[in-house]
């Protein structure tokens, strides 16, 4: 890889060095959105020599205020540095922005911290990496507020090099992980972490609602909840070892004894003239089990429904 410093450097030339300090890469963040421009930020807080560039200029003016350079174009940006950060809505406009920017990426190192999700993920690696550039795609699990915080971290996947090399940049931003070579890795952890997440909310909206028939506030309810949902966090890794070693034997919670639980939900919820149409698909998945014969095993058996391969 190279981690020669850019060639082609735009105004203003970097800052003489007054210790022997060696220089830290120069980095240019391209998309000044609210997370851009927290990344931006981060890297001017730590003395990087920062080159900004938007679609929308005035979201540069701030970072400007605070020293960074100002490119009028992406190529203009990623000529002047190092290490490119592109952070921008979806993948179609990471493409819409680097394309003709595309001669500048030979030599650059390019991290995509944009969202989405495998396969546009290993095609823009395969494509960066075609016009000369290497390529490490990341997944960011902040808000700006705690970019820089103990709060954040980040999953990276793609080239290793690039994430040993640029570790303490990475560092910068929040706590970093490499989760594998495949570019495609880090966007697969962002669909199951999120997955998790809306489940949560599925399950969050379903609770409200039945509160919310019999007259119980939203947050008399959720005050109660999210104590009870922390409480039954813990189990989750127990099912995950059960899942990983495939034995699902259980004695306390098994799928005979959640399906009559569930199906009481499902009917007391149905009779608050609530719909079910979150939870009622579970319900589908432990009966599938039920029906192969399974009941006795554990809840985390569940899964099995959903495998359509190994
Ligand atoms: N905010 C968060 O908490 C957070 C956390 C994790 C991950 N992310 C991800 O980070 C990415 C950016 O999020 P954000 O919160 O910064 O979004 P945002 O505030 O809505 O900013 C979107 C950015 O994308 C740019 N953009 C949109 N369409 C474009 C196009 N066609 N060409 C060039 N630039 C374009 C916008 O430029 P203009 O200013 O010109 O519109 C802006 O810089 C998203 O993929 C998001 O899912 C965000």
């Amino acid at each position: 890889m190279n981690t020669k410093p850019a060639a082609q450097q735009p105004t203003p030339q970097p800052t003489p060095q007054t210790t022997s300090q060696p220089t830290p890469p120069s980095v240019a963040v391209i998309g000044l959105g609210n997370l851009g421009r927290a990344l931006a930020a981060a890297f001017l807080d730590h003395g990087h020599r920062t080159t900004v560039w938007n679609r929308s200029p005035a979201k540069a003016d701030d970072l400007v205020a605070r020293g960074a350079n100002r490119a009028a174009t992406a190529a203009e940006a990623i000529a002047a540095a190092d290490l490119v950060i592109v952070c921008v809505l979806d993948y179609d406009n990471v493409r819409e922005v680097l394309t003709p920017a595309a001669d500048a990426l030979r030599g650059r190192t390019l991290i995509n911290v944009t969202s989405g999700t495998p396969e546009p993920a290993r095609e823009l690696a395969d494509w960066a990496t075609a016009q000369g550039a290497e390529y490490l795609d990341g997944a960011v699990y902040a808000v700006p507020q705690t970019i820089g915080t103990p709060d954040a971290f980040v999953l990276y996947s793609g080239s290793s090099a690039v994430f040993e090399t640029y570790r303490p940049q990475l560092d910068l931003l929040g706590a970093p992980t490499f989760v594998g070579t495949d570019p495609g890795l880090a966007s697969l952890y962002d669909v199951a972490l999120l997955s998790g997440m809306y489940g949560m909310f599925a399950g969050f909206f379903q609770s409200v609602a039945v509160a919310d028939s019999a007259r119980i506030k939203a947050t008399d309810i959720t005050s109660l909840l999210v104590p009870w949902l922390n409480g039954a966090a813990a189990a989750l890794p127990g099912f995950a070892a059960e899942i990983d070693s495939g034995d699902y034997t259980t004695e306390t919670s098994n799928l005979d004894i959640n399906t009559v639980g569930l199906a009481n939900i499902l009917t007391a919820t149905k009779a608050q003239g609530i719909g079910v149409d979150l939870l009622a698909p579970l319900q589908t998945l432990f009966e599938r089990q039920l029906a192969q014969g399974h009941g006795s095993k554990s809840l985390s058996r569940a899964i099995e429904s959903l495998r359509t391969r190994h």
